[in-house]
């Protein structure tokens, strides 16, 4: 697909991969939630008649209930799953991690919950390639599976394994949460995408 031949509109903009797919469709109209919110219906109609986009990239916390509507409303869409995000613009893990490491002589950090830490930028730099393909569900993350104690001492050399029972929180974390990509090409793998990332947050 050639970025910029298709009127495009993102919505949740400002969030942090919003803000890398800013980057990669740069001609997009795109809207914060300050600007759309993408529950008040009657706005989200009104915007989509007067700009008539080709293209809408929805960034909000929809979820399963948004995939099934979607998938139930139309033909002709693409819904992308993903985990365990990390980018420069957001609060994300590889940030947490950077100040408790600093801050503290160790962090404990859960060994038993698996996934695939995944780069915003690579992620919204790949929503080109799949618009070239079948409509449809992707899951489109970095390569690597590790687990969150795996992905902290990437970062930080004091990170010491604990178990979820030893660190409870208040929302329930999958164990594995690991999407396979059948659809796309892979995408590079997670360390090599944060080598990246660490040297880029320098500057
Ligand atoms: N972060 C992860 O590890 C992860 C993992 C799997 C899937 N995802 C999904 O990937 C997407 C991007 O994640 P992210 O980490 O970049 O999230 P994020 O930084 O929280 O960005 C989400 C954006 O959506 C906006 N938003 C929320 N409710 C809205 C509404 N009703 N109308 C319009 N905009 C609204 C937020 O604005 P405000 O901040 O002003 O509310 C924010 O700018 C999300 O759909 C998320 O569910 C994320």
């Amino acid at each position: 697909m050639v970025v910029g031949k298709i009127k495009t509109l993102i919505l949740g903009a400002g969030g942090m991969l919003g803000m890398d797919l800013q980057a990669v469709f740069p001609e997009a109209i795109s809207l914060t939630h300050a600007e759309l919110d993408i529950t008040d219906k009657n706005a989200v109609f009104s915007i989509i008649d007067r700009l008539r986009p080709e293209l809408v990239i929805n960034d909000g916390a929809s979820k399963l209930e948004g995939e099934r509507a979607i998938v139930n409303a139309m033909n002709r869409y693409y819904i992308v799953r993903t985990s365990w995000l990390f980018g420069l613009h957001g609060a994300n893990l590889v940030n947490t991690m950077l100040k408790l490491g600093t801050a503290n002589h160790v962090v404990r950090v859960v060994n038993d919950q698996f996934g695939k830490p995944t780069y915003t930028k690579d992620l919204a730099q790949k929503i080109p390639e799949i618009l070239d393909c079948d409509y449809g569900i992707y899951h489109i993350t970095n390569e690597g599976v590790c687990s969150w104690y795996e992905f902290a001492s990437a970062i930080i050399p004091n990170a010491v394994p604990c178990t979820s029972k030893e660190y409870i929180r208040r929302a329930k974390r999958p164990e594995y949460s690991v999407l396979v990509n059948t659809k796309t090409r892979p995408m590079r793998h997670w360390k090599d995408a944060l080598v990246e990332y660490m040297e880029v947050r320098k500057t």
